[in-house]
């Protein structure tokens, strides 16, 4: 029987994902010479860079930089086969986007779960710029084919809160060199535009309606990426549920549409500090220091699901601990994730000892729950594993999950953190 050890330390978190794949992308759009620092090694970060490379952009990975050089996006080229986007939604959405405008057709495909999420999101706006989608199978999924070219301008009103899909549509203006105006009912990420903001475009959001102007160039310049505060949310959590526990966590990304996680802490009474470093291209960055905390439930309100939609795992196993029954509604996007995720969240918990309970749109979760010993089935989600892992912290008996390696998607150095910090003698660095 395994003792639980309270978690001292400090840890450096990776690079963010959604900035790592904006970067490889604004880079391989741009003309001249880019070094991107602290980009995320995951495999879906990687699989832009590939697709990227397919279409003539020289890519050289060098410790945690990566060297973009490109011509610019007027120069890519047509690939020679489909291009292979993996588990990497992001990918797939932003990616299209691009291709919208391209002067040639290309294919993309993936992974059996990324065949199965929905690409009409996608596909529609872009038909409606001019750009020619074409579903090979099955409507609406992977495999899709893209023949891009001239495009017209759009005013689109997104139906769902989605910042891949409003990307999408920003990347196809800017590389259609159209103008494009997108509303959004819910704020969602938006690294993008302050990306493009850093960039010297001129694009503007005026209550939430962004806008883009037409004929654009982007010329290179060099990225920081900050830490991923989804990655962050792991030891946030651990540090707030385990008895005697302390973290600091440094170099983290702090935009505001995308820590509702710890706005949702902070109000069910966990000690959280923030200190604020020097922004890094336009994006917030600062240290995080979480302590052992008394929690209560809460209910989640529907504005801010988008700034915490990937923690909602993490904060259903918190939300276990915390006096009073949690209720998480307005989360039905959670199904068309890298796998359902209510029903896995629900499902992996419950094998854990927790008292949740699946509804259409969300879950509904039972405070003071005493965690047991057991085995997680994942459905190859990264998020699904390190919840698991971060649960096992808080049991006496092993947690076993079926699948390791998915962790590679958003966070390859997540187990040598988590080994380190299981060793109170050690301080985890990466
Ligand atoms: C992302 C947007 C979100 C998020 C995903 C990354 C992005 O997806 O869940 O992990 O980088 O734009 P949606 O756009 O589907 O909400």
């Amino acid at each position: 029987m395994a003792q639980i050890n309270a978690l001292h330390g400090t840890i450096s978190i990776p690079g963010d994902k959604s900035i790592s794949h904006r970067a490889a992308i604004l880079a391989s759009l741009s003309t001249g010479k880019t070094v991107i620092d602290n980009f995320l090694f995951s495999d879906d970060c990687l699989r832009t860079l590939d697709a990227f490379q397919a279409m003539g952009v020289q890519v050289k990975k060098q410790d945690q930089q990566v060297i973009i050089d490109s011509e610019g996006a007027s120069k890519l080229s047509a690939p020679t086969d489909a291009i292979d986007l993996g588990n990497s939604g992001t990918t797939a959405r932003l990616l299209a986007g691009v291709l919208a405008a391209m002067p040639f057709q290309t294919e993309l495909v993936g992974d059996p779960s990324l065949s199965k999420r929905p690409m009409k999101r996608v596909s529609q706006p872009l038909s409606m710029m001019g750009a020619t989608v074409e579903f090979l199978t099955e409507d609406g999924h992977l495999p899709m084919k893209i023949v891009g070219g001239s495009l017209k301008k759009i005013e689109y009103d997104m139906p769902v809160a989605s910042a891949q899909v409003k990307s999408a549509i920003l990347l196809a203006g800017l590389t259609g060199q159209v103008n494009v105006t997108v509303t959004e009912q819910t704020k969602s990420r938006d690294h993008t535009e302050r990306m493009l903001e850093a960039y010297g475009v001129h694009i503007t959001d005026e209550n939430g309606t962004i806008t883009l102007k037409e004929n654009q160039v982007l010329h290179a310049k060099n990225i920081k990426v900050p830490g991923d505060f989804s990655s962050a949310a792991y030891w946030i959590a651990a540090a707030v549920i385990t008895p005697g526990s302390e973290l600091t966590i440094e170099r983290v990304g702090l935009n505001p549409t995308r820590i509702g996680f710890l706005n949702v802490l902070k109000r069910m009474g966990a000690s959280i500090e923030v200190i604020q470093k020097p922004n890094m291209m336009n994006e917030p960055v600062g240290t995080i220091i979480a302590k052992h905390s008394t929690l209560k439930a809460t209910t989640l309100k529907e504005e801010e699901i988008p700034t915490l939609i990937d923690e909602i795992p993490i904060l259903a196993l918190v939300a276990s601990q915390a006096k009073g029954i949690s209720r998480f509604h307005h989360l039905r996007e959670l199904r068309f994730k890298e796998t359902d995720r209510i029903q896995a969240t629900v499902q992996g918990l419950a094998a854990l000892g927790v008292s949740i309970k699946a509804e259409e749109d969300g879950m509904i979760v039972q405070g003071q729950s005493r965690l047991h010993g057991g085995m997680v089935k994942t459905f190859h989600d990264h998020r699904i594993a390190m919840t698991a892992m971060i649960a096992s912290l808080i049991t006496n008996d092993a947690v076993t999950i079926d699948d390791y390696d998915c962790v590679k998607i958003s966070y390859p150095n997540f187990f040598e953190q988590f080994n380190q910090l299981k060793q109170p003698e050690h301080s985890p660095k990466d």
